[in-house]
Formats: C-alpha cells, sequence, structure tokens
C-alpha cells in the first residue's frame, strides 16, 4: 500500500503519467524531488526511467530482491527490479521473448542497469549446480568484455566503446540455459590517440597494473605506462578504479567462463603487440633513386614483436615501410613515406584490437552458446552508446547516432503499437495523437539508395580522385531542400547565415538535437583499409591467435574484391537488432545523467530537460495519456476501491467488471472519464484517480477506526467471559469442597451417635446375662496382668547400675506412670548406696571434702567450677621425702592436714612473697621457703573468719582474733593455688575441732586489721591482672585494691 502511496504522491508521483498538470517544468521538478528523496526510478507507465546516483544506494541487498521477486507491477515502489521482474515472468508464465532497452547518454548508468537486470534475473531464478554455472559464466562475461571495450572518457570512467546485446536463454522452466553477445563497432581509434584526460582501453592499464613481473617480462612489457606512445603521457590512475585488482578479476573471470590458460597468454600476447606497435618508429632515408622512404628507426621494440609473435622481422619491417601494388598480373613494390609508414601502423593496430575483440566475443559465446536443438525463451538486454554531440563529431559520432535515431524509431513505434494494441484488446475507441515521427531522419541516413551512408559507400567505391570534398558536395546536392539537413551550402541557398556551420561539416536534425559532422575521415574511416602486405605478414606469423585473425592474409586466399564498407556493415548489424527487437516484447529503461560532474546528490535541470526532450519522456508520457491516464485489471481496481461504497463492502458477489460498474455509478464521475474495457477500467484525467485515492485514504481511516472498535470491543467480550467462566469454576469447586466437608463432618457425627446408641442398645440389651461386680473382678484381673507383665518387663531391661546413668524404660501404660517414676527412684538410690559402699575410707574422705567445697562455693566463687577437676590432694610439699623440710614436718607430726606453697601479701607495699603453708588439725603454720622455718604459727581459734572474692582468683584473708598470739602483724594476706582445698580443709579441720564452721565471707569489699590500723581492701576486675594470681596495688596508706581478673 505504502508503494502505491508513493506512486500517487502528488508531490513526486511515482508515475509521470500521473502528472497534472502535464508540463516540462512539472515533470523536470517531479525527478528532481524524487532524486532528491533518493529515488532514482519512476515509471511512465511500464518505461522506466533512471536518474544515475553517482553514489551506492542500499537498494539492491537481496532484501530488495525478495521484496521485488512475484511482485505486483504497479503495486510497489518504482524500481529496476521491478521491470526486470516483470519481463522475467512475463517470459517464464506467458512465453514471450523479451528485450529490455536501455538507452541514455554516455555515463547516464546504462551499463550499471544492465548488470542489476541480469544480476536480478540470476538471483531469483532456480537454482542448482549447472544453472549456477551457467549463470556466473553470463555475469562473468561483463568484467572480460569492460576490460577490453571499456574507457576512461571525459564523461564517464567507466564508458563501454562499443555497443552490446546479449540475449539470455532459458528453458520452459525459466531456468538459464545460456546466451549470446552481439557487439557492435567498437571505437578502435582509441587505441591510437584519445582526447587529453581519457585513457586508452583499461586492459592495458590494468595488465601493467596488476601483471606479475613474470608476466611483463614473458610480454617485452615494462611497467610504466608513460613508455608506451599509445597510453596516455599524464597520469594514467582513475580515481577509485584499482586496475591491478580488476586486471585479476578479469583473470577470475576468464577462468570461470572456460578460457584455458593458454587462450589468455595469447590474448594477452597479441594486446602487447597492440601496445609494442605504438613504439615503432619510422625514420625517412632517402633511396638509392632519390626517393624519400621510410624505414624502421629502432629495431629493438620490432624485433620484441616478432620474437613474440613468431615472425621474422624483415617481413613485418618490409610490410609497414612498403606497399606492393598489384596492376595487370604486375606486382611492384612501392615504398612508403613516414606518414604512410605511421598511417599503415596505426592501422595495423587498430586492427589487430578490434579484431581481437571480436575473436574475445566469439569465444565467449562459444562457452556460453546453448546446444542446438533446446527449444528457448529469450530475454535480450541492449546496452548501446547513448546519442552524442561533441564539439567535433565524426564519423564515429554519425554511427552512434543513427544507432540512436533507430532505437527511437523503435521506442515510438513500440510504445504506440503496444498502446494502441490495448485499447483494441479491450475493446476502447482510440484517438490518434501526434507525435514526431523520426522515419525521415532514419531514411536520411540509411536508405539504400540516397542516403548518406549509401553516398559515402559510393564516394568510397568510386574510382578517380575521391575526398570528403566531393562527398559532401553530392550530399548538398541531394538533400538541398530536406527539413532535416543542412550545410553551408544549403544554407547560402536558403539565404540563413550561421557562422557555426563550417565549410567542411553538415548538420543533421536529429530527433534529440541537431549534430554538426565534420567530414573529414569520413572516406577512410568507411573504408577501413589495412595495406595486404600488412594482413598478409600477421598471416605469416606463428602466433596461432594473431594468425587467425587475418584470414585475408592467406595469399591463397586473394581476392581484389574491396571488402565491405564499416557503415555498411553497421547498417546491417543494426537491421538484424531491429528485426530482432520487434519480434520481442520490449522493456525500456531510460537512463538520465543529472550532472556532468559525476558528482552525487547534484540535479542540473538544463542537463536533465536537455535529455527529457531528446529521450522524448513528454511525448511518451502524452502517448501513454492519449486517451487514458490510468488502467488497471478490474480485479485489482475492485480490490483496491471497492470499500467506497455500501454495496461493494466489503463483499461483491458478482463479477469484477459489474462491481467496478456499481462502484463507479455509486461515486458518481462524468462518463467521458471512465471507459469500461474487456479486462481493464480506463480512467481519462490523474485528477479522477486522486479524488479516488483520496476518498479511499479517508475512507481507510473510518474502515480502521471501525476495526479497531470492533476489535477491542471483542477482546474485551472475550476477557470478560473468560473471567465469568473461570468465576464459576472457582465458586462451584469452592461449594463442593464445602459441602463434602459438611457432610464428612455430618457423616462422622451420626456414626458416633449410632455408636452410642447401638453400644447403649446392647448395654441394655446384655445386661441380664451378667452377675454383678463381674466387671470389677474382670477390670482388676486385666489390672494385675497389665503390672506383671510391666514388672517382668522390667526385671529383664534394668539400665546399667552406672551412678551416672539415669535412664529409664518409659511405662507402658497411663497408670503405671507414678509406679515406674517410684520405681525409678527406688532405683536410683539403691544405685547410690551401692557405690558408696563399695568406696574407700579416703576415697570417702576426699569425696566429702569436695562436698564440702561445693556448699561452701558452688555458684558464689567463680573459681569454683575450676576446681572441681582438680583432687585435693592436701600434701603438695612432699615433706616426708624431701630432708630440708624436716623441721616442719616434726610441726606437723602426725597432725598435717595440709602442706602447700602460698604468697603472702605484704602489708605495707602489696608485693607478695612465697611462703610454706601447713594446716594441721590444731595450728596454721607459715614458714619461710628457704629456711623451712615457721615463721608464724597461728592456732585455727585464733582465727576469726576469712574472706575472699567472686572472682576465679587465690586470694584470700586471714581475719584474726584481736587476742590472738600469733599474728602481731595483723591479718594475713595470702594468695593460694589451691584456695578452695585450703579453705575447705579449713572449714572441716574447725568443724572437727571445734565443731564450729569456718566464718567465710565471699565479697568485694572488706577490711583487714594490721598492727598500723585497719585498711580497706576493694577487689577490681581488670586485665592487668595476670590469669591465676592476683596484683595487690597499695591505694595511700589505708587502701589497698586487689586487681583480679
Ligand atoms: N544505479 C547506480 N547506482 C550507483 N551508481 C551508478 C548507478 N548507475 C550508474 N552509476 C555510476 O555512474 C557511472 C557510469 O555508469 P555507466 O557506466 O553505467 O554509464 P553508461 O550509461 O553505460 O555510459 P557509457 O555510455 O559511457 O558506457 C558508473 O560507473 C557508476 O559509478
Ligand atoms: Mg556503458
Amino acid at each position: 500500500m505504502e508503494a502505491t502511496d508513493s506512486r500517487l504522491d502528488v508531490a513526486a508521483v511515482g508515475d509521470l503519467v500521473l502528472l497534472d498538470p502535464l508540463t516540462e517544468e512539472s515533470l523536470l521538478q517531479t525527478l528532481q524531488e524524487r532524486f532528491r528523496r533518493g529515488d532514482i526510478y519512476t515509471y511512465i507507465g511500464n518505461v522506466v526511467i533512471s536518474v544515475n546516483p553517482y553514489r551506492s544506494l542500499p537498494i539492491y541487498g537481496p532484501e530488495a530482491v525478495q521484496e521485488y521477486h512475484n511482485c505486483n507491477f504497479f503495486a510497489v515502489k518504482p524500481h529496476i527490479y521491478a521491470i526486470a521482474d516483470d519481463a522475467y515472468r512475463s517470459l517464464r508464465d506467458r512465453d514471450r521473448d523479451q528485450c529490455i532497452l536501455i538507452t541514455g547518454e554516455s555515463g547516464a548508468g546504462k551499463t550499471e542497469a544492465s548488470k542489476l537486470v541480469m544480476s536480478y534475473v540470476a538471483a531469483v531464478c532456480s537454482k542448482g549446480e549447472e544453472v549456477d554455472k551457467v549463470k556466473e559464466q553470463l555475469l562473468q562475461s561483463n568484467p572480460v568484455l569492460e576490460a577490453f571495450g571499456n574507457a576512461k572518457t571525459v564523461r564517464n570512467d567507466n564508458s563501454s566503446r562499443f555497443g552490446k546485446y546479449m540475449d539470455v536463454e532459458f528453458d520452459f522452466k525459466g531456468e538459464p540455459l545460456g546466451g549470446v553477445i552481439n557487439n557492435y563497432l567498437l571505437e578502435k581509434s582509441r587505441i591510437v590517440q584519445h582526447v587529453r584526460g581519457e585513457r586508452n582501453f583499461h586492459i592495458f592499464y590494468q595488465l601493467l597494473a596488476g601483471g606479475s613481473a613474470q608476466l611483463l617480462q614473458q610480454l617485452k612489457l615494462r611497467q610504466d605506462c608513460r613508455h608506451y606512445a599509445y597510453l596516455n603521457q599524464e597520469a594514467s590512475d582513475v580515481p577509485g578504479m584499482d586496475d591491478a585488482a580488476n586486471f585479476h578479476a578479469m583473470q577470475d573471470a576468464m577462468r570461470v567462463i572456460g578460457f584455458s590458460p593458454d587462450e589468455v597468454t595469447a590474448l594477452l600476447e597479441v594486446a602487447a603487440v597492440v601496445l609494442k606497435l605504438g613504439n615503432v618508429q619510422l625514420s625517412s632515408s632517402y633511396q638509392a633513386n632519390g626517393m624519400e622512404a621510410c624505414s624502421i628507426a629502432e629495431p629493438q621494440e620490432l624485433q620484441e614483436i616478432c620474437s613474440l609473435i613468431g615472425l621474422d622481422p624483415s617481413v613485418l619491417e618490409q610490410a609497414l615501410c612498403s606497399r606492393t601494388v598489384r596492376a595487370r598480373n604486375e606486382t611492384v613494390l612501392t615504398t612508403l613515406s613516414v606518414p604512410q609508414g605511421y598511417y599503415g601502423r596505426d592501422a595495423l593496430a587498430k586492427n589487430i584490437y578490434s579484431r581481437l575483440f571480436d575473436w574475445l566475443v566469439n569465444r565467449i559465446n562459444a562457452s556460453i552458446q546453448v546446444k542446438p536443438g533446446k527449444q528457448r525463451k529469450v530475454m535480450g538486454v541492449l546496452d548501446i552508446y547513448g546519442f552524442e554531440i561533441f564539439q567535433d563529431n565524426g564519423f564515429e559520432q554519425f554511427i552512434i547516432n543513427y544507432c540512436n535515431e533507430k532505437l527511437q524509431q523503435i521506442f515510438i513505434l513500440m510504445t504506440l503499437k503496444e498502446e494502441q494494441e490495448e485499447y483494441v484488446r479491450e475493446g476502447i475507441p482510440w484517438t490518434p495523437v501526434e507525435f514526431f515521427d523520426n522515419s525521415i531522419i532514419c531514411d536520411l541516413i540509411e536508405n539504400s539508395k540516397g542516403g548518406i551512408l549509401a553516398m559515402l559507400d559510393e564516394e568510397c567505391l568510386r574510382p578517380g580522385v575521391v575526398n570528403e570534398d566531393t562527398f559532401l558536395s553530392k550530399l548538398n546536392q541531394l538533400f538541398a531542400s530536406h527539413k532535416h539537413y543542412e550545410s553551408r551550402e544549403t544554407q547560402n541557398a536558403r539565404r540563413v547565415m550561421d557562422a557555426s556551420l563550417l565549410p567542411h561539416c553538415f548538420r543533421i536534425h536529429h530527433y534529440a538535437g541537431k549534430v554538426t559532422y565534420n567530414v573529414r575521415g569520413f572516406i577512410e574511416k568507411n573504408n577501413d583499409l589495412l595495406f595486404r602486405d600488412l594482413s598478409q605478414a600477421m598471416w605469416a606469423a606463428q602466433h596461432t591467435l594473431l594468425r587467425s585473425l587475418f584470414p585475408e592474409g592467406d595469399p591463397r586466399k586473394v581476392s581484389l574484391k574491396l571488402p565491405p564498407t564499416a557503415g555498411f556493415q553497421f547498417k546491417a548489424s543494426v537491421a538484424m537488432l531491429m528485426k530482432n527487437l520487434y519480434s520481442k516484447n520490449p522493456n525500456y529503461i531510460r537512463c538520465i545523467k543529472p550532472n556532468e560532474s559525476k558528482a552525487p546528490m547534484l540535479f542540473t535541470p538544463e542537463l536533465v530537460l536537455a535529455q527529457v526532450r531528446y529521450l522524448g519522456l513528454m511525448e511518451n508520457v502524452r502517448v501513454r495519456r492519449a486517451g487514458y491516464a490510468f488502467r488497471q485489471l478490474y480485479s485489482s481496481f475492485l480490490d483496491r476501491y471497492k470499500m467506497l461504497s455500501p454495496r461493494t463492502w466489503p463483499r461483491w458477489t458478482g463479477s469484477d467488471r459489474e462491481g467496478t460498474e456499481v462502484l463507479l455509478a455509486e461515486l458518481g464521475y462524468a462518463p467521458e472519464e471512465l471507459a469500461f474495457g474487456h479486462t481493464k477500467i480506463f480512467i481519462r484525467s490523474p485528477r479522477t484517480l486522486f479524488d479516488l485515492e483520496k476518498q479511499r485514504q479517508d475512507r481507510v481511516v473510518q474502515l480502521a477506526t471501525l476495526i479497531q472498535k470492533m476489535f477491542r470491543g471483542w477482546r474485551c467480550r472475550t476477557q470478560y467471559q473468560l473471567m465469568r467462566k473461570s468465576q464459576i469454576l472457582i465458586s462451584a469447586w469452592f461449594r463442593g469442597h464445602r459441602q463434602k466437608n459438611k457432610y464428612q463432618q455430618t457423616k462422622r457425627s451420626a456414626l458416633i451417635l449410632q455408636a452410642y446408641v447401638r453400644g447403649w442398645k446392647t448395654r441394655r440389651q446384655y445386661r441380664r446375662f451378667f452377675r454383678s461386680g463381674a466387671s470389677a473382678c474382670l477390670a482388676n484381673f486385666i489390672y494385675q496382668r497389665l503390672v506383671q507383665k510391666f514388672l517382668v518387663e522390667l526385671q529383664k531391661n534394668l539400665p546399667p547400675l552406672s551412678v551416672l546413668d539415669q535412664t529409664w524404660p518409659p511405662a507402658p501404660y497411663k497408670f503405671l506412670a507414678e509406679a515406674n517414676q517410684e520405681l525409678r527412684n527406688i532405683f536410683y538410690r539403691w544405685k547410690c548406696k551401692q557405690y558408696r559402699e563399695q568406696l574407700s575410707p579416703e576415697r570417702r574422705a576426699l569425696l566429702q571434702a569436695k562436698l564440702c567445697a561445693s556448699e561452701l562455693f558452688k555458684d558464689k566463687k567463680s573459681l569454683y567450677t575450676k576446681s572441681l577437676q582438680q583432687p585435693f590432694q592436701g600434701e603438695y610439699l612432699g615433706l616426708t621425702q624431701n630432708p630440708k623440710y624436716q623441721k616442719l614436718h616434726a610441726v606437723a607430726k602426725d597432725k598435717l592436714v595440709m602442706a602447700d606453697t602460698v604468697r603472702k601479701v605484704n602489708r605495707a607495699s602489696g608485693k607478695t612473697v612465697p611462703r610454706l603453708l601447713l594446716l594441721t588439725t590444731e595450728h596454721l603454720v607459715l614458714a619461710d621457703p628457704k629456711a623451712a622455718q615457721p615463721k608464724t604459727v597461728l592456732s585455727l581459734s585464733d582465727i576469726r573468719s576469712v574472706s575472699v572474692t567472686r572472682f576465679s582468683d587465690g586470694f584470700l584473708v586471714l581475719h584474726l582474733k584481736e587476742t590472738s598470739t600469733g599474728g602481731g602483724k595483723g591479718d594475713f594476706l595470702l594468695v593460694s593455688d589451691h584456695l578452695i582445698e585450703l579453705i575447705t580443709r579449713l572449714h572441716q579441720t574447725l568443724l572437727d575441732a571445734t565443731s564450729q564452721g569456718l566464718s567465710l565471707h565471699i565479697t568485694d569489699q572488706f577490711s583487714t586489721r594490721f598492727q598500723k590500723g585497719d585498711m580497706a581492701v576493694t577487689v577490681v576486675e581488670s586485665a592487668k591482672a595476670g590469669t591465676d594470681a592476683p596484683v595487690c596495688k597499695k591505694r595511700g596508706s589505708h587502701k589497698m585494691e586487689i586487681l583480679v581478673h
């Protein structure tokens, strides 16, 4: 739809037939606007106009091929692929041979267009190994022909210097089978001279730039272009063109086509010979008879040429410098002047090259030709040089323009014919259109009796003095009153003064403009003669390829008959071409060059206008619109516009034609605006079509809204229905679940009720069968059995006898739980008793001491938990073993309870000193460890109380009674490693002795009494203290801090 919109876009219509108003300005503006948008293709009906973009556009990729493959020509954006697709489908499906005629001036993009068409067809036709090979060969013919037939000109860096018509042949399925290439008139004069800024044919530069050192040596060539007289002496490079890469591409292409390595070498050798011929210098010398003659100035180049082609240098030298003249069975050898010698040399070079080019085309044809006998369909692609108007136009321009004139003729005739045929086919009355028929110009040139070409041939063949002046005067005579012919003489006769028309020129009013031709060189170029000596010399060479190019050089085939002239040959080949084209369905691509400077995005209106005029585009549009500007098949038309009437929308059940009639009747267009053909509807003015399109666009918006509305409604409705369905499903499941639960509950209750009632009924029923008290008796019996069983089980499973093991089997019945617990306690107590009874007296005393310690300290002093692991040894000093402690031993005698080392805190400084401590049943002795002499002996009754801290230190204070005798200096501050044991033993000893225990204070603050007065002792928890031993710090004379950990 978008594409069709673009065709109908009023600012830049895609089809110029729809231009309204139709003027040169509007046509030009449309092309310019489209070019600005990057739309380089525009239609006139089914003719494609292509404006050269001079930049690569992203419109030729595989996606584009896909888009245009099997497309509807008018339903997609204008594109060269659309015409290629249309032609290919028409060929494949309707069995109509096609030709694609690409015209336009030099640099307008003809060759590029032909390549695009070929590549499109190759891309869309079917694939397969054999088919791909054929396709590749056809496509690869381009680089080879371009290398030998294209050159840089001032107008185009890659200008085709020959005309090309290629027939691609397909089988009934549309698969390519092969092809035939026809070439027309190579511009061979380029070999020997070209305008400044141009180049010779690409192949020479490619060979020198891309040929390997070995190849160049083999061909006896030097890499430097400037060495060769035929190549331009200025810069030989073309910007953006890589000659070396192109050379390799060309070699690859030759390989693909099927050239053997020997053939390639032979071809390049002949090209090298052409190049080297230009360097053969002639000089003048005087013969014995005093006549001036030419001779070879520098024999080396000649010798190299001869060694390349296998020829005796003297043969070539003679052929270049002299000429054999035959007259009445006599042959006379005449020497040539230097200009004649150069003329002969250049003619030879031109002839070798043009014949080589013909050979090349034939060789390619031999590879791509289809085996005879196969039925085939043909698509011809014509890429021929465009109309040329130069400052100085010669024989070549005359021939080229003649060819274009013929193509224009065929274009006009076929377009009209087609149009006319369509109206007849559709049964619509046809109104003839005024258009310029150029057959009068064609006749002026080609008329076999009195045409310009015929006159030229006549002059060439006429004996006697022949030159261009006689030819011109003959023309002046013949065409004195011809509307399309002018010369100085005819102007004079008409009394017209035109300084631009020089005496040796004539002017033809071509369909595309007036062209003034200079007659100089017409005769020579038309004759295209090559001295027989030269062709014989070439035939004499051993080089097979070169030799085959000059069959007339064979002395056995000598004929005095002159070969046909160039003009004659060309006319014949053009006639053949025309015949060929007439037999096919034509498709036109008309190329336009937007500017002279090869610049992208630049559109020069004057230049384009000139081309629009001579391509006859206005006429083309007029012819196309002569009857009706727009036509379309009923089915497509109805499809597109049926929404404009409620009778045809949304569906029309009758025939397409009736539908279209009903639709248009409803819309109320004037009857003369419309015509109904057999298969198509014709609309006279573009305005009606635009109006239709506008109405359609408005209606499409309405319809889109309607569709959206319906869709939204449908979506909401279905969603609502879905939700409703889900809701019903969920509630059904929920209700079901609730009822099921309720039912289960009712059922359970009913069963319980039933059970009770049944039980009650049964009990009532059976009561009379039981004795009173029988149930109690039974119950008692059962009870006793259960108890018995329990006890027996218990007996078998009694837990281990370890006192620490508290395990006990659980009660099997609830009513036995209490008894089971009681049994467990009894068993435990019994286990403990057993344990106690097997203890020794020492062990018992030790455990008692531990028990006592627990009573004194458990949960009161944190040192207690550490002491649990340590057994109470009592004797830590080894009094009996160590003789040093004999005295002390004597003091303790048999009453010793505990002997240990303690540290005594100095009351004045807080520092500690070691002391030995002995606890006997009566005394507590502190002794000096070195002397082992008792220093202080305290009677136990002197101890008033003992204070210790809450922490895990071994600090203790022995508070003495005021009446004590041993503690003259006051209370003792001691630190013991076995504090818990010491105090426990002290407590026990006191208890034994006085039946009154020790008064123990576990506190953080207490006061001590010293000789010098009381002191307040504070216990401080600090990290500075050692892990075991506390640190005593005096704070003034009455304060002391015990740092514990
Ligand atoms: N469709 C295109 N896209 C991009 N560049 C293009 C296109 N067509 C042509 N050109 C450019 O324009 C140059 C000239 O085009 P081309 O050689 O096809 O002209 P021509 O009409 O064959 O000229 P001649 O008559 O001299 O052979 C190309 O080399 C290319 O750079
Ligand atoms: Mg070209």
